[in-house]
C-alpha cells in the first residue's frame, strides 16, 4: 500500500478527489497526511476523512530551505519518505516552489499537477495565462517534481478546448474536470508500479 502526503493551498477539490479514490479498499494507495504552507480551506476534507493535517508557514523562517526541511520533517513524521517504502508527496494545488533540498530528499517521489499543457504556461498563473496567449487549448499535466519550476518529467497529460469568451474560472473548472480523475489514475499507476518514477526520471530529457 503506497503511503501519500498531500500538500495542498487551496480549497483542496484534488485534495478530495484522493480522499474518495482512498476510501475504496481497493484504492492501492491511502492518505497518511495532508499538509499546507497556509491555512488552506481544503485542510477540511482532509480533517473530514480523520486524516492528520499540518501547517509550515514559510514566513515563520528564515529561508526557503529551512521551510523545506520543516515540511519535510513533518512529512516524514507520517512515515513518508522514510523506511524501505519511499512513498509519495504529491503537490495537489500547493502554490509553491519547493526547495531544492526538499526536491532532492523525495526525488523522484514527488508529483505535481498543474493546470497547463507543460512545457506550456508554467507558474502560478497558468489559466490565466493560457488565456492571454490566445491558445485555443490547453489542458493538465502531472509531472515529477525537479529542481525546475515546472520543468520535471511529464506523467500524464489531457487536453481542454478553449472556448470563446470563457474566464478565467470557467475554463479552470472544467480543466479541474479532468485534472481530478488524471491526478487519481496518475497515482493509482504509480502504486500498483505500472508507472515508474525512476524510469520517468531517467528518461527525461
Ligand atoms: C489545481 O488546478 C492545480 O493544478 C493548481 O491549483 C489547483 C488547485 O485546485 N495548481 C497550480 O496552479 C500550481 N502551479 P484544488 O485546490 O481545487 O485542488
Amino acid at each position: 500500500m503506497l503511503k501519500l502526503a498531500v500538500l495542498i493551498s487551496g480549497g483542496g477539490s484534488n485534495l478530495q478527489a484522493l480522499l474518495d479514490a482512498a476510501a475504496d479498499p481497493e484504492f492501492p494507495a491511502r492518505i497518511v497526511c495532508v499538509g499546507s504552507d497556509t491555512d488552506a480551506p481544503g485542510l477540511a476534507h482532509a480533517e473530514a476523512a480523520g486524516v492528520p493535517t499540518f501547517v509550515v508557514r514559510p514566513r515563520d523562517y528564515d529561508d526557503r530551505e529551512e521551510w523545506g526541511q520543516m515540511l519535510s520533517a513533518a512529512i516524514q513524521e507520517h512515515g513518508v519518505g522514510t523506511g524501505p517504502e519511499p512513498g509519495l508527496v504529491v503537490s495537489a494545488g500547493l502554490m509553491r516552489i519547493l526547495p531544492a533540498g526538499f526536491v532532492r530528499e523525495f526525488s523522484p517521489h514527488l508529483i505535481n499537477t498543474h493546470p497547463a499543457l507543460l512545457p506550456l504556461h508554467p507558474g502560478a498563473h497558468a489559466v490565466r495565462d493560457a488565456l492571454a496567449a490566445g491558445a485555443t487549448e490547453t489542458g493538465v499535466t502531472v509531472h515529477v517534481i525537479d529542481e525546475g519550476v515546472d520543468t520535471g518529467p511529464v506523467l500524464r497529460q489531457a487536453r481542454v478546448e478553449i472556448r470563446a469568451g470563457e474566464t478565467e474560472e470557467e475554463l479552470h473548472e472544467r480543466i479541474k474536470q479532468l485534472e481530478r480523475p488524471l491526478l487519481v489514475q496518475t497515482v493509482r499507476d504509480i502504486a500498483l508500479g505500472e508507472l515508474d518514477l525512476a524510469e520517468a526520471a531517467r528518461a527525461a530529457p
